[in-house]
């Protein structure tokens, strides 16, 4: 995969120096007022950062949910009822469209295929609505998905991926649909290969699928913490070490075990606004480790809107620029509290192979809905998990808004694919402030370092079985640097939809012989130990990172599995 630095990128940094010089000032002082405001600390702010680069003008439709596939693809999902996109169908076929709500006749796809190394699409095949669905790639690598709008409330969609020379495309089961309609929920994979599926759009419950006769079951939690505007769906949901859950809704939170269905732990309320749908928040699950055994977990969430800027959508109020994180497994947790250098609301958090969180996408006014945000955040942020003395990196800007229904993943090589935004009803290209985008953009952390001295992953194993020890050969193409430290993360490959991405996690497994001998040889073997249990790792597919001094190679798969 190449790594080109566009001619235009480089003018960009230097004709913008002086706006962004602007730029830095104002958002320094704004930092102090929000310091002065809020009590908190001072995040030591740098400005600058990163490569966009813009991949495709046209990918076909907007993305409203996408997930990067075992073999790199990734799939945007966008839904029916939306009118025409910019992609239509291969051979002619059309949709029943006796139901949609704007076409006679859907000749267009409402997913599309990308694949990165060749930077293309292919249309792919949609029949029922998917709007505010959700989803989770199970053990052999099928992206199973569920529930959506209309017509597609209850149905479960497979999409069993393949590689490039081959032609792979959704499937609409036949055989299972859910037990209740549901949108806006969120799924996770669970350590049995199966997935829970949580709440959503005036459901209080969960349910499993498949199912093993447990039927829908009633969590309370899920009908107290819904508010006037809701602010509870696509709730944050964190598969622990433990088994249990970790579940967010508005602003409160819950160990949950579902075999007994019974809430293990309550939280403390965040302090500040909501930070579920439609307020628009979002989570992650910060990186578990082999350094404490996989025991400590730490849950952060940042940003959310206004309590009523949902239902006074006019008045757009600013998004929150707080980030709270909680040490689920303290017995007295408290939320520790973080000043955000730019206030948001529909952010992606993505957790990054170096461990740091990426905070991408979204808005600084508003909430969640048609229509309802302003004020596009326009550079990303970067959460440095482990610098408490210098939280947040301002990186460059983009020139897209990626507001509502707008989508954040972590590719292969590094790179963060941006798809999507489109903040109308019906797909609607012209003659409003913020039209339905159908552009790619793809965004290089300055992680991403010079291809001579990235290190390439040679031999991996394609399976790794728990608690076992495995090893990576890799060439190493800078050995005389003096201080090398490596590290061997696995990422999983999320569903990513309204600001969450649903099953994220991150994993840095134990280097059993860390000490790299020999300056002289470029190739180098490593041995590595497995996730322990499949609580820590449900069993999937993981993109595999070897980090030099911080910097990660290109990604390999793995399929993580019980022996
Ligand atoms: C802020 O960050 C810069 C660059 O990382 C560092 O040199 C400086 O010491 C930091 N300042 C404080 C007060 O932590
Ligand atoms: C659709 O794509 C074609 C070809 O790229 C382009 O000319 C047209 O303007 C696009 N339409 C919209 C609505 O973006
Ligand atoms: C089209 O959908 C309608 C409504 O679901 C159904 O009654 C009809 O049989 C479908 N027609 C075809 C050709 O699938
Ligand atoms: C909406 O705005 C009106 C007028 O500013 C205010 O009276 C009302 O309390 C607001 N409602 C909510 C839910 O915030
Ligand atoms: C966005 O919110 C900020 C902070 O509340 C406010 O000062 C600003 O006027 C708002 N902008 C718009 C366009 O409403
Ligand atoms: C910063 O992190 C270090 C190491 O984790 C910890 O010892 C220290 O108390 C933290 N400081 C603050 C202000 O949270
Ligand atoms: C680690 O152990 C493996 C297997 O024993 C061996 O092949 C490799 O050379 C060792 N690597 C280092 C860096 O010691």
């Amino acid at each position: 995969m190449r790594r080109r630095r566009p001619a235009t990128v480089s003018k960009f940094f230097v004709g913008s120096k002086l706006a962004l010089t602007v730029i830095i000032l104002v958002l320094v002082q704004t930092s102090i007022l929000l310091k002065q405001a809020e009590g908190q600390n001072v995040s030591n702010i740098t400005t600058g950062g990163g490569i966009w680069e813009l991949l495709l003008t046209n990918a076909g439709i907007p993305s409203m949910h996408s997930a990067v596939t075992r073999y790199g693809s990734v799939v945007l999902l966008d839904h029916t009822n939306v009118g025409a996109e910019n992609i239509t169908l291969p051979g002619g076929k059309c949709r029943n469209t006796t139901y949609d709500l704007v076409l006679k006749e859907d000749c267009y796809a409402h997913s599309v295929l990308y694949s990165p190394t060749t930077n293309t699409v292919r249309p792919l095949t949609i029949l029922t609505d998917t709007w505010c669905s959700a989803g989770q790639f199970v053990s052999d690598g099928s992206l199973v998905q569920t529930g959506g709008g209309y017509e597609g409330q209850q149905k479960v969609r497979i999409f069993k991926p393949c590689s490039t020379n081959q032609v792979c495309d959704w499937v609409e089961s036949t055989t299972q649909t859910l037990q209740f309609p549901r949108w806006y929920t969120t799924n996770q994979l669970l350590p049995d290969g199966r997935q829970i599926l949580v709440g959503g759009k005036a459901a209080f419950t969960v349910e499993f699928l498949p199912s093993n006769n447990e039927g829908l079951v009633e969590l309370p939690f899920l009908q107290q913490t819904n508010d006037f505007e809701d602010d509870n769906w696509y709730p944050f949901v964190h598969l622990l070490p433990t088994g249990n859950l970790y579940i967010f809704a508005n602003r409160d939170s819950i160990i949950y075990n579902y075999k007994t269905n019974t809430v293990v732990k309550q939280f403390p309320q965040i302090p500040g606004n909501p930070r579920n749908y439609p307020s628009a928040g979002s989570s992650v699950m910060l990186p578990l480790t082999y350094s404490d055994g996989y025991v400590g977990v730490q849950i952060l969430v940042c940003g959310g809107a206004q309590l009523g800027a949902y239902v006074n959508h006019t008045s757009q109020p600013g998004c929150s620029s707080t980030c709270g994180k909680i040490t689920v497994t303290d017995p007295n947790p408290v939320w520790a509290m973080e000043t955000m250098p730019i206030p948001r609301c529909m952010g992606d958090m993505i957790l990054l192979p170096d461990q740091n969180v990426l905070i991408i996408n979204g808005a600084q006014n508003g909430s969640q809905g048609w229509g309802y945000a302003s004020v596009p955040a326009f550079n990303p942020v970067l959460y440095q998990t482990y610098n408490n003395q210098s939280r947040f990196l301002i990186f460059e800007p983009t020139t897209t808004p990626r507001m509502y229904h707008s989508t954040a993943n972590l590719l292969q090589d590094g790179r963060i694919l941006l798809a999507g935004s489109n903040s109308h009803q019906y797909n609607t290209f012209r003659n409003t402030p913020f039209p339905t985008v159908l552009s790619l953009e793809a965004f290089s952390p300055p992680y991403i370092v010079d291809v001579d001295q990235r290190t390439i992953i040679q031999i991996l194993p394609a399976q790794i079985s728990y608690q076992q020890s495995f090893g990576i050969t890799f060439w190493d193409p800078n050995p005389g640097a003096p201080t090398v430290t490596l590290s061997v993360v696995l990422t999983s490959a999320p569903f990513v939809t309204h600001s969450f991405a649903q099953g994220q996690r991150l994993l840095v497994l134990d280097i059993v012989n860390a000490t790299v001998p020999s300056h002289i040889t470029r190739k180098k073997s490593i041995t590595v130990m497995a996730p322990p249990n499949s609580a820590v790792a449900p069993p999937a597919y993981y993109m595999l990172w070897l980090l030099k001094n911080g910097a990660p190679s290109i990604a390999r798969w793995v399929q993580v599995l019980q022996a």
